[in-house]
């Protein structure tokens, strides 16, 4: 086995539907634990050395279709193995993606810098929310928590803009554009312009939007 997989847990941490478990317990501890080494490597790593940033970014991720067009750093994944990314991948700085209930990109997505895709939430009762406490001096955590997760799916050539956050559950259509700084609580559709907090559809991406082809003259 090769050894950056050798923190892999046997498939128990892959959900694809909403799931109610403690991340706190060994086996979620090991995975984010190899998350933490492969992530610490890559954010450190200059982006000059683009070869080994690319290396490292296949190693974090469950799966990515070819090399990424780019990542820009600090990337934060919960698990990184739960995230599953088609060709040519953008993410700018500080992209934070809690992918503890799976989350499934596309081909040519493009998330801005700030945003955070969350497929974890915690029970709404506090008393179901902090559910022991660790005594023990050598566990990692202080205490143990549930996680209610849903799986996010962002479809082919999304681009979500800067500070947008998208929530547990929530799928977004082929093409659409997330406007900056929304909230996303329920499904987009494809080929619209959707933004705010709740993100409501504002209109439909159209021809009226396109740039004038000489615009691009040598590009
Ligand atoms: C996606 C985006 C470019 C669209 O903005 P736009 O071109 O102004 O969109 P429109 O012209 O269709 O504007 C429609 C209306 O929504 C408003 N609007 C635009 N962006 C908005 C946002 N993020 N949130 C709330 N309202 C917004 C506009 O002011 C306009 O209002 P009006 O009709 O009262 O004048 C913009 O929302 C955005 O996110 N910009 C940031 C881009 C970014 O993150 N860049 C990083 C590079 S990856």
């Amino acid at each position: 086995m090769h050894f950056w997989n050798s923190f892999q847990t046997d498939g128990m941490i892959i959900m694809k539907k909403t799931t109610i478990f403690q991340p706190t317990d060994k086996p979620f501890f090991w995975t984010m634990l190899r998350t933490e080494i492969i992530q610490h490597m890559l954010n450190k790593t200059p982006l000059w050395n683009i070869y080994k940033r690319n290396w490292l970014f296949k190693r974090l991720v469950a799966e990515i279709d070819g090399k990424p067009f780019l990542i820009c750093s600090p990337v934060h994944f919960q698990q990184g193995n739960n995230t599953h990314i088609g060709k040519n991948f953008y993410c700018g700085y500080n992209f934070c993606c809690l992918d503890h209930g799976g989350v499934y990109i596309g081909d040519n997505v493009m998330i801005a810098p700030n945003v955070t895709i969350t497929t974890a939430a915690h029970p709404k009762i506090s008393s179901q929310r902090i559910v022991r406490p660790f005594p023990n001096t050598f566990e990692p955590y202080g205490r143990g928590e549930i996680e209610v997760v849903k799986p996010i799916t962002i479809g082919n050539n999304v681009w979500i803009a800067c500070g947008a956050i998208v929530c547990q559950g929530v799928t977004i259509g082929d093409n659409s554009i997330i406007g900056a700084g929304s909230v996303v609580t329920k499904d987009i559709p494809p080929n619209v312009l959707a933004m705010g907090t709740p993100c409501k559809v504002v209109r439909g991406i159209t021809e009226d939007d396109r740039i004038p082809d000489d615009g691009f003259k040598g590009i």
